[in-house]
């Protein structure tokens, strides 16, 4: 049994990772500053599903330091699971400074601590994304690119990120891992991601808008995949003089939007209402991981295609809001 600290627990993905960790008998203790990016009843929501006699739940900004090492102090930690962040392309445009806060200022704490907890720490695990992948990357995207060209101020505190965890790892040989998440999506997943935002708006017969005619394509990603590539990156053994690695974890397998709309439709039982605009500033055209690295070292495997995805997820949609 492992003591596992995950931020961003009340998160789409800290919920799932953490659900799991609980399940295999480990000790989780997470931390949320539940930031109002969202319907903060869907974050606890989750959190009262995982309540758990070997969970322990802090509410506070990661970014605050002091609180981290004075609330953490005498316990011991084996991993560090870093999601905590402002997610989002399109909010980055105009939301700027939230993302110096939440992932540029909070990233820096949590190294701190690792930093102050090296000798019992063994991995440090951080969540960077598929959008580091700027204008000159050509598909699938391989983690053996140059990320020098980012298309949003979210990709940018993304790209810094990574090169902050780097230089930590470099400095205090602190066992670091960044993994490059694809479009994730699940049962209580992100209401502002498209899969959710569609489903909701299907079902309520509004408007849906579709950029380039639905025509841009994403690795669709489903949550206990990424998951398992999450957990398995605890384990990544490294070179003691290079303890830092870059991971893609997403579905090799990118699908136009219209399928998306298409398989929802489907499982609603409903139409969509379709409203197209052109391609919105900040956004790529396509999105497809190159897993190789991440199959050979992490034995990352994905397991759910997007039609099966969507078929759960609009189960769990059609339970949470209406039994
Ligand atoms: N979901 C995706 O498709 C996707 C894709 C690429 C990368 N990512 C990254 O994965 C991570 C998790 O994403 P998610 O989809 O679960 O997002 P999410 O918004 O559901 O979860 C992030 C959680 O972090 C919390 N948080 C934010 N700033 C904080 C701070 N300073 N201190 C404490 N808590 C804070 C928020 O309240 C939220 O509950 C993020 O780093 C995100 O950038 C997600």
């Amino acid at each position: 049994m492992s003591t596992y600290l995950i931020t961003g627990v009340a998160g789409f993905i800290g919920y799932h990772t953490a659900k799991t960790l609980l399940l295999a008998g480990h000790n989780v203790i997470g931390i949320d500053a539940m930031v109002p990016y969202y319907d903060l009843s869907l974050k606890k929501a989750r959190l009262s599903d995982i309540q758990h006699a070997c969970f322990e739940y802090h509410e506070f900004d990661v970014g605050n330091f002091d609180k981290l090492k004075d609330l953490l102090g005498n316990v011991s930690i084996d991993y560090i699971i870093h999601l905590a962040a402002q997610p989002g392309v399109r909010y980055s445009i105009d939301h700027p400074f939230e993302y110096g806060k939440h992932n540029l200022s909070a990233m820096l704490s949590i190294m701190e601590f690792a930093r102050l907890r090296q000798a019992e720490i063994k991995q440090f695990v951080f969540a960077s994304s598929s959008s580091v992948y700027g204008l000159e990357n050509t598909v699938p995207f391989s983690v053996d690119s140059k990320i020098l060209s980012p298309m949003s101020l979210y990709a940018a505190t993304k790209i810094a990120d990574e090169a902050m965890a780097y230089s930590y790892a470099h400095l205090y040989k602190i066992p670091t891992v960044g993994l490059r998440f694809f479009t994730v999506y699940g049962p209580f997943g992100r209401p502002d991601m498209a899969v959710f935002s569609f489903t909701q708006n299907i079902d309520h017969e509004k408007e849906i808008t579709l950029f380039e005619k639905g025509q841009l394509k994403r690795d669709f990603t489903y949550v206990d995949d990424i998951v398992a590539g999450i957990i398995a990156s605890c384990k990544v053994n490294h070179n003691a003089s290079d303890p830092y690695k870059i991971y893609n974890l997403g579905n090799n397998n990118p699908e136009k939007v219209t399928d998306l709309v298409s398989y929802i439709e489907k499982f609603l039982g409903k139409k969509a209402i379709i409203k197209d605009l052109p391609m919105s500033k900040g956004d790529m055209r396509e999105t497809y991981a190159d897993i190789s690295l991440s199959q050979k070292e992490l034995g990352f495997q994905p397991t759910v295609a997007l039609e099966k995805g969507t078929e759960l997820f609009v189960e769990w949609y059609k339970k949470y809001y209406y039994t």
